[in-house]
């Protein structure tokens, strides 16, 4: 990293299919920093086992997720891709980084609420220090923007309060990092529901365009979507569907909201619905197509893995024995 290179971190939990909003709110922006930032962009394994996961599910989808950063446009010679339990300075720092965490500031985490409430029957401490593994991710690297989409807002602040308490007590440790959202795109919602975010865990798959849907089905969830019972492609307070609807149409046309009003005059949901599947399964269309390759390929896969790892583990040292020191653990050379 050269001495005034920024960083750019994020990461995404392998743990379910991943959604066009996990594509229109991340994945997607992360390339936009490749050029000019140094950029790390991590498979966070071991923020999903906060939920209990499925061990030849999680295997395989840490792989899938890697090839889909790929097929995203991730270049691995541009930027560290790598999987977050094969560089272990991430759990190390998360311990020390937990002794400067309140219990009150995870307890306002309303992930935690929605997640504790829907796994009611394993609350584990994992679940609740959460945020303090995600803070200790992005501090690792000396991170500047963290692009994310609007649900993880509220994480990047608390990480940033993490590091500005510790930089007080131990000046110059942490570069404190921002938050990066799409203008639009940071939220995208429920195709059943839109007043719900998209959510790779919602179990109506009929809600959730997958990124690896083919053709067919995205059109169909589009032509199913909930709207409301008004005729016209408005964006308008009290048309969640429509405003969803025109959010994704626009992310992948680039076409302004007033344009696309134009575009649909008199024309009805049926014509908007179908315009918005195939703009959205053309889009897909390349991504697929090279995810299928790389799939068909683990030992390259796997040699990416080991690069990224080595490559994130370089970096991510240097910042652990930094906090060692400053923290009075003694180092031995
Ligand atoms: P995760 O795996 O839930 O989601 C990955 C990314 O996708 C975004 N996202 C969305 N954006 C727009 N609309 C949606 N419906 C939607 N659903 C998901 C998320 O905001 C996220 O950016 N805790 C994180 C993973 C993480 C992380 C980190 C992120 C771990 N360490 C460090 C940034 C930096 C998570 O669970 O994301």
């Amino acid at each position: 990293m050269l001495q005034d290179q920024k960083v750019s971190f994020s990461g995404v939990q392998p743990s379910g299919n991943l959604t066009i909003g996990n594509y229109l709110g991340a994945i997607r922006n992360f390339s936009t920093f490749s050029e000019q930032y140094k950029c790390f962009y991590c498979v966070v394994d071991s923020h999903a086992i906060t939920v209990r996961q499925v061990p030849a599910d999680l295997r395989r989808r840490t792989y899938e997720t890697l090839a889909l950063y790929m097929a995203c446009g991730l270049d691995p010679e541009k930027n560290t891709l790598y999987v977050q339990s094969q560089v272990s300075a991430h759990a190390e720092l998360a311990w020390m980084l937990n002794c400067f965490t309140m219990f009150g500031e995870l307890s306002r985490m309303t992930q935690f609420k929605d997640k504790s409430a829907k796994h009611a029957d394993n609350i584990n401490a994992g679940l609740f220090t959460y945020p303090v593994l995600m803070a200790a991710d992005i501090l690792l690297y000396q991170t500047d923007v963290v692009p994310v989409g609007i649900d993880q807002k509220q994480h990047v602040e608390l990480c940033r309060d993490i590091a500005t308490r510790f930089n007080a007590l131990y000046p110059d440790t942490f570069t404190i990092p921002e938050p990066i959202m799409a203008s639009s795109g940071k939220k995208i919602m429920s195709l059943a529901d839109p007043t719900k975010k998209m959510s790779k865990s919602d179990e109506n798959t009929n809600a959730v365009v997958y990124i690896l849907d083919d053709k067919d089905t995205i059109i169909r969830k589009f032509k199913r979507a909930v709207t409301d019972s008004d005729t016209v492609v408005r964006y308008a307070e009290g048309k969640d569907g429509i405003n969803n609807l025109m959010t994704i149409y626009s992310c992948y046309t680039g076409k302004e909201f007033d344009e696309i009003e134009r575009e649909f005059d008199g024309r009805g949901y049926g014509d908007f619905k179908l315009a918005v599947g195939e703009a959205c399964a053309d889009a897909l269309a390349p991504v697929q197509a090279r995810f299928r390759e790389l799939m068909a390929d683990k030992a390259y896969l796997e040699e990416m893995m080991k690069k990224g790892a080595a490559e994130a583990s370089y970096y991510a040292r240097k910042t652990l024995s930094k906090v060692q020191r400053k923290l009075g653990f003694v180092q031995l050379k």
